[in-house]
């Protein structure tokens, strides 16, 4: 067992089957760790819920106000302050039994000693792969690293939720170099990143990273005319009618087999539909939604990024739309991209992947209908039949209130650092199984680079520090400072070019 902390003491309603109060003798026990101790079942293993001092001279309120009222104070008079306790109280979380963690159901004898709980011990009690698990941290009060395994937190989807700033991106970027830097003989997937401030492009630019890391700037994305369906066409416009569609179909299947071996973009489409013979008001109609989308400037000759560029094992794409200003726009990127994904890896062609979406409340809010925002539908699909292909989502949010609950009640793991907006606290609390009042109160006190994981990546919920982060930070961002004298400067040009003209 690891270091000594304490002994079991008798109380009114304890020890009993679930709960435990002990003496610390050590001061290094602290709220939240786990410790060990032997009981006739086995060995149980308890969580400290709180420590409490104690301090007999002063727990009745007349004989300590009666000797301050004198003038008297009690550890003048008394040995008081060597009477001060530190008590410890613990929840009991199970009981190991040859190897197996049963329920305890009996309780600790008073008397008995309290260790804190063994690496070993803790690693398979929460079920972290001290393998190959992803080390994203260690665990708050014991130099355990966290090593989550892979199939455990990508078997269905993970959500990473926290107020803005508690350091979810960083978070994420942890686990993406876990993600590339696993070896290929313990299985790599695929990593595709909806960067929607430009945050991860340092990975392109780290001499460790960058080979296994490619950026695809949100002016630079197109959607290949020649492989779009009137369906996916009509996912960008959820308004379309089933005769426009249909009409839109058939114009489509010919234009293509007029053109079969040659490239075409969404003006060479527009001009089909303009010299066809479809009757006046539905060509009136298909032609103004399509130059509505042709406006977007997403259209183009060929799909970019290639599929076969963005989908390899251990390898990760950046899709960095901090460049796209429309909602609507980044909607549709990421709207064609996880379709795309999704149906490749549903036929095999791709291997498996996360597709990490920032903002993802964006992308997928609740109470907005499919109009509003159109990638919500395609979301959703893959939260709800995704796993099955292995085809997963990383939902990243600020605002886990309006992220839509079809896709969060998908994500069986939850990350979650500091919250403390009620409302989305509330929300966590209602969504994320595990977690109970206590640990939503944690929650609210987390720090910077704090994080706790409940759901089926761990056996229960573990309170973690994120681990120091090794790529390049994206150096793109500008601190205030620097922003102002940049502005400054580039003021100071324009005048003195002016000057010259002049
Ligand atoms: N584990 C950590 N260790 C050290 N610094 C951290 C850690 N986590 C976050 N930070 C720092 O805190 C700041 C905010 O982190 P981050 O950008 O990841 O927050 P965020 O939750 O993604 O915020 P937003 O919602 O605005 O995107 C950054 O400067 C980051 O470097
Ligand atoms: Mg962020």
């Amino acid at each position: 067992m690891g270091e000594l902390l304490g002994t079991v003491i008798s109380k009114d309603t304890n020890p009993n089957s679930s709960e435990f109060a002990f003496v610390i003798t050590n001061n290094k026990a602290r709220k939240g760790q786990f410790v060990m101790l032997d009981t006739a079942e086995g060995k149980m293993i308890a969580r400290i819920s709180d420590i409490i001092k104690t301090n007999r001279y002063f727990e009745r309120a007349e004989s300590v106000q009666e000797f301050e009222r004198a003038g008297k104070s009690l550890t003048e008079l008394f040995p008081a302050d060597r009477w001060e306790y530190l008590v410890g109280e613990a929840v009991t979380l199970g009981v190991y039994s040859e190897e197996k963690l049963m329920r305890s159901s009996f309780p600790a004898s008073p008397g008995t000693k309290v260790h804190m709980a063994e690496n070993d011990i803790l690693s398979n009690f929460f079920g972290l792969d001290g393998n190959k698990g992803l080390e994203i941290g260690k665990v708050e009060y014991h130099d355990l690293p966290v090593k989550i395994n892979m199939t455990k937190l990508f078997q269905k989807h993970l959500a990473i939720l926290a107020m803005s700033g508690a350091g979810k991106s960083y978070l994420t970027s942890v686990l993406m170099e876990e993600l590339m830097e696993r070896q290929a003989e313990h299985g790599q997937m695929a990593v595709i990143v909806i960067d929607t401030h430009g945050e991860y492009v340092g990975f392109a630019e780290d001499p460790k990273y960058r080979d296994n890391a490619d950026i695809v700037l949100g002016k630079d994305f197109k959607i290949g005319v020649p492989h779009i369906s009137a369906n996916t066409i009509a996912q960008f416009i959820p308004s379309m009618s089933s005769v426009q569609k249909r009409e839109l179909t058939r114009l489509l299947s010919s234009m293509y087999a007029e053109k079969k071996g040659q490239t075409f973009n969404l003006k060479d489409v527009l001009d089909y539909i303009d010299e066809s013979d479809t009757k006046s008001t539905t060509k009136g109609i298909l032609y103004t939604l399509l130059l509505s989308l042709h406006q977007t400037r997403l259209f183009g000759n060929y799909d970019n990024p290639p599929l076969d560029k963005i989908a390899k094992p251990g390898h990760m794409t950046i899709i960095d739309i901090s460049d796209m200003v429309n909602l609507r726009n980044k909607q549709m990127v990421v709207t064609y991209l996880s379709t795309k994904l999704f149906e490749a890896r549903r036929a095999n062609k791709i291997p498996p992947y996360v597709l990490v979406i920032e903002e993802a409340h964006n992308f997928a809010p609740e109470g907005i209908r499919a109009e509003g925002a159109i990638s919500k539908r395609i979301i959703e699909k893959i939260a709800r039949e995704g796993r099955k292909f292995n085809s997963c989502l990383c939902l990243i949010s600020q605002r886990p209130i309006n992220l839509s609950t079809t896709a969060l009640s998908q994500c069986n793991t939850h990350m979650i650092l500091r919250v403390n907006n009620p409302y989305d606290l509330k929300h966590i609390g209602e969504s994320s199984e595990g977690v109970t009042s206590d640990v939503l109160k944690t929650i609210s006190s987390l720090r910077v680079g704090e994080a706790l994981i409940v759901g089926e990546a761990v056996n229960y919920p573990l309170f973690l520090k994120v681990r120091k982060r090794k790529s390049k930070k994206n150096e793109r961002g500008t601190a205030l400072e620097e922003a102002c004298l940049n502005f400054r400067k580039q003021e100071k040009l324009k005048d003195e070019d002016l000057q010259a003209f002049i």
